[in-house]
């Protein structure tokens, strides 16, 4: 954009003002966001660049002037004999250099210790002490005036009532409530839960929350405090206000760490860095350790460890040159739903999934995320053409969290599901004892390609270079129906077959044709896969309820192929793990003619693979039954989890009676409290090295770990 002028930049700058006090009221007073985190900065930066540029133009209520909207009138006002000051962010390694150069340039120096936090994304809170017993908490509000929310902050476990030690007479301690990921689903899971229930009643659904943040605030903000007390809430203490009575640490760590002895909870992972460099390694760490945290972070906190520093440096408005914060790439953002589409699964189910204007989160591009079933988008309330909130934490597929309802104008569409198949026309079916809907046609087109996919992908059969694009057009062009087909294709056949491009894909994409070098391999792909296990293939079959782990402990009973076609009801219900949901799918499975014409179809093909590594009666972990849980050092999980496969182990989920060993890796969770709890043995990752290497012999050390 041109420079604008004067006149254009105090109209713009008007605009964005009213905007983002529009947002902040909905962030701070209602709870209900419209924007996502990043939306809302881009608005602040805009203001500031303008704010910037043309500085008379700034007013005193300018929100680059406030930390957040006026305290709600339902809660008493208090008024912070400090006031709470927000933080400077930044986005690259460049801006946190930046930042770190005008803090040296202030100091004097550039050789200051400094300190990382996590940010954890919930609401900042104010917390008074008098002589050890907590007498008053409040909430942010605008940084001068908060709400008196002291009887719901009684609730909170992890909120000292009185503290110990020396104490100082009077002080005010800092920190962010914050609600824990698993406590979020498991609260919006009842919520979900209870909906259907109102629905069946007639009455309006509770909205869901969008987040543990909002979900943290709703419920900080809660009229009863025995509403707050039911919610999964915590808080992280950060920072001390102000102090009476009582010694002020010269630096942030030993603050920390004396707030930390009077019994307040402050964030084990803070840390102390000699220089810049070692606190910008730090911040990738807790990059990377973000998704595998039980709470939401949207940065680390950078600090000058020098307290006696902090007044010399000051603050820009209401920004500390003291601290900053290092943002992430938002995991949430705000984009259009353009349309409700319907995908056919390999066992038939119909899932509905979005297609979204494409936004980037979480550092990646989204522009289709799954929505499960019908009743999820029932209880979600979305419609086509909706605004709503994406997220994407990780590695994990891309979710619709929630539309923005005030942005609906009357065009957006309720959805319901399609009374036909969508590939193949056949009428649907509904499964009255599950949420799914099926499209019973075995021979839909969609279903075969799905299952092709399945029976090549990773994990399975493992045939490189047949994905989405080359299943469809070999189920198109008539080639293959069965999976056993695929032991049939010609180099003739295959040549020059185009591979559409992935579902997806940009519109452009050009199709690409199979030439003779992608065909060679394909051919030895395919060949390559009759070498697989019996486990693996068992699971390849696409059996409805037949994961990884049923497949090895079948591949594992039934010892071959064939077998499988003696299966019965009553013989699969005494293969341990194996009810009698999955009992009745795979003789149902197993009753079908084209399936065991399939089956006859393998043997014929050469595939025939006995028990297999995978159901090794005679490997060093023969006959025992292992679940690992946690972080491991030397390998995935997954990886340990084949060894142990390899070795005639069986891998399980879940810890039973029967389950042989645990293996414990870092921040084992549950898992580990379970199998005390039930007197199953644990090891470590360094033995279990040994048991898989050989050196040590399962069967002395199972003998050793005394089962209590
Ligand atoms: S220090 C002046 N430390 O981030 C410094 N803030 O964007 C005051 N926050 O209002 C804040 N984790 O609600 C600090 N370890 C941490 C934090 C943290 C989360 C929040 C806090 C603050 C907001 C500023």
């Amino acid at each position: 954009m041109d420079e604008p002028t004067q006149y254009e930049a105090r109209l713009r700058s008007e605009e964005l003002r009213s905007l983002i006090n529009y947002h902040n009221h909905r962030y701070y007073v209602l709870d209900s966001p419209e924007v996502s985190d990043a939306e809302y900065d881009e608005l602040m930066n805009e203001l500031r660049g303008l704010e910037g540029r043309f500085p008379e133009l700034i007013t005193p209520d300018s929100p680059t002037q406030r930390t957040g909207a006026a305290p709600l009138e339902t809660f008493a006002v208090v008024e912070h004999r400090v006031p709470l000051l927000s933080l400077s962010n930044c986005f690259s390694e460049d801006d946190l250099r930046a930042w770190h150069r005008r803090a040296a340039e202030r100091a004097g120096h550039e050789d200051f210790s400094l300190t990382t936090e996590p940010k954890v994304d919930g609401l900042a809170m104010a917390l008074v002490y008098e002589n050890g017993r907590f007498v008053q908490g409040a909430t942010r509000g605008d940084g001068q005036h908060g709400e008196n929310v002291t009887a719901n902050l009684r609730t909170i476990p992890s909120i000292p009532h009185t503290l110990e030690g020396t104490v100082p007479a009077r002080f005010e301690v800092r920190g962010e409530v914050y609600m824990s990921r698993s406590g979020f689903e498991r609260m919006n899971a009842a919520i979900g839960e209870m909906n259907e229930e109102r629905e069946r009643e007639g009455k309006r659904p509770h909205p869901l929350y969008a987040n543990p943040r909002n979900a943290a605030a709703g419920s900080v903000r809660q009229k009863d405090p025995a509403v707050t007390a039911a919610r999964p809430l915590a808080i992280f203490i950060y920072q001390l206000g102000w102090v009476e009575g009582g010694p002020t640490p010269t630096s942030h760590h030993e603050t920390l760490a004396w707030l930390g002895a009077m019994g307040l909870p402050v964030n084990p992972d803070a840390r102390v860095h000699p220089s810049l460099g070692d606190a910008i390694q730090r911040i990738h760490w807790w990059g990377q350790e973000r998704d595998r945290l039980d709470y939401d972070i949207d940065g680390a906190v950078v600090k000058v460890d020098d307290t006696r520093a902090w007044e010399e440096l000051g603050a820009v408005g209401r920004e500390p040159r003291w601290a900053t914060a290092f943002k992430f790439p938002p995991q949430q953002r705000t984009t259009r739903l353009l349309a409700i589409e319907v995908n056919v699964g390999r066992t038939g189910v119909l899932t509905p999934f979005a297609v979204l204007e494409p936004v980037v989160v979480g550092g990646a591009r989204v522009q289709m995320a799954t929505l499960h079933n019908e009743q999820d988008i029932r209880r979600k309330g979305l419609r086509a053409g909706d605004m709503v909130i994406v997220q994407r934490a990780g590695e994990v597929i891309p979710q619709v969290v929630a539309p923005v309802t005030s942005l609906r104008n009357g065009s957006e569409q309720e959805w319901s599901m399609p009374n036909r198949c969508p590939s193949c026309g056949t009428p649907v079916q509904r499964d009255p004892a599950e949420v799914a809907v099926y499209c019973p046609n075995s021979g839909c087109p969609a279903q075969r390609v799905r299952l092709l996919e399945h029976f090549a992908s990773r994990g399975a059969m493992d045939i490189e270079g047949l994905g989405e694009g080359l299943a469809e057009t070999l189920v198109e062009h008539g080639l293959v129906r069965t999976p056993a087909d695929l032991y049939r294709l010609t180099y003739d056949q295959l040549l020059g077959l185009p591979r559409k491009p992935k579902a997806g894909a940009n519109v452009s994409s050009r199709v690409v044709r199979l030439r003779k070098r992608s065909v060679s391999r394909l051919l030895a792909s395919i060949d390559g896969s009759k070498q697989q296990t019996l486990a693996k293939l068992l699971f390849a079959l696409g059996i409805r309820h037949v994961g990884h782990e049923t497949a090895a402990v079948l591949a594992h009973e039934l010892g071959s192929l064939p077998a499988l076609l003696g299966c019965t009801y009553e013989s699969l219900l005494n293969v341990e793990g194996v009810g009698p949901v999955v009992a009745r799918s795979i003789t149902d499975w197993v009753a079908r003619d084209e399936n065991r014409r399939m089956i006859s179809d393998l043997l014929e093909t050469g595939i025939n693979p006995n028990g297999g590594s995978s159901g090794s009666r005679d490997g060093l972990l023969a006959g025992l039954s292992v679940v690992v849980t946690g972080r491991l050092e030397t390998m995935s999980r997954n990886g340990f989890e084949t060894r142990i496969q390899e070795a005639g182990g069986r891998v399980g989920n879940t810890v039973t009676k029967t389950t042989s060993f645990v293996v414990i890796g870092a921040d084992p969770g549950t898992k580990l409290a379970r199998a005390q709890a039930l007197g199953v043995p644990t090891i470590d990752e360094s033995t279990l090295l040994s048991l898989l290497s050989g050196r040590v012999d399962a069967g002395e050390l199972l003998l050793g770990l005394q089962r209590s």
